[in-house]
């Protein structure tokens, strides 16, 4: 998938110009605090969401250099910062330095061969006991699932992939999403160990 190639001919249709629903409920609970890494922000609308919300530094990172261009052009908070980089290859000041890693739409972006990698990836940058918050896309809807990006997961998958280096703490469903994902997406709370 040309990520980069997609912002610059604004084929973006994941973009839906608006923070993920959740993030506000999840705000208000007391969730997102201190320092927050948001790998594939797009442009960046969840990021200022939960910077606006009172976390301390609130990163988003992002693969196509056209969509961080455009996120930083955008009106942002002091504590909202964004950087050009592959979740994989992620700059050695990350490592530990994030309390929180919010997921949304990243995981089902990826190559269902990189989830292992994203694993490793989200645990690397978090300090130990530091949180994912993930918004799971289960179901994108595709006739034949192996035509994504969006790929879907489910359940039995993600506790394969988290288990050995988070703790599942709580799940639940969406309290709102966009028009048209309702039943389609599931939030894990995860700690890393
Ligand atoms: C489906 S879009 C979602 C963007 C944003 N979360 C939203 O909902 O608007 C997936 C995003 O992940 C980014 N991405 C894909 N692979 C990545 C990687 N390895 N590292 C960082 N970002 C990546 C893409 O550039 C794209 O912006």
């Amino acid at each position: 998938m040309n990520w980069e190639e997609c912002y610059r001919t604004g084929n973006t249709p994941w973009d839906k110009a608006a923070p993920a629903p959740e993030i506000e409920y999840a705000l208000r609970e007391g969730l997102l605090k201190g320092n927050v890494l948001v790998p594939g922000c797009g442009r960046g609308h969840d990021v200022r969401a939960i910077a606006a919300a009172g976390a301390l530094h609130v990163v988003g990172l992002d693969l196509a250099p056209s969509a961080v261009l455009e996120a930083q052009s955008e009106n942002n908070p002091e504590n909202a910062f964004f950087q050009q980089a592959d979740l994989f290859n992620t700059p050695s000041e990350f490592k530990e330095r994030f309390d929180w890693v919010w997921e949304h739409t990243c995981f089902c972006a990826i190559s269902p061969e990189d989830r292992v990698n994203y694993v490793s990836a989200v645990k690397s940058v978090l300090r130990p006991g530091g949180k994912l918050l993930a918004l799971f896309f289960l179901d994108p809807g595709l006739d034949n699932p192996s035509e994504g990006p969006p790929f879907g997961t489910n359940k039995l998958e993600l506790d394969a992939c988290f288990s050995d280096a988070f703790t599942l703490e709580r799940e639940w469903l969406p309290r709102a999403t966009y028009p048209g994902r309702e039943g389609r997406e599931l939030v894990r709370l995860l700690r890393r160990h």
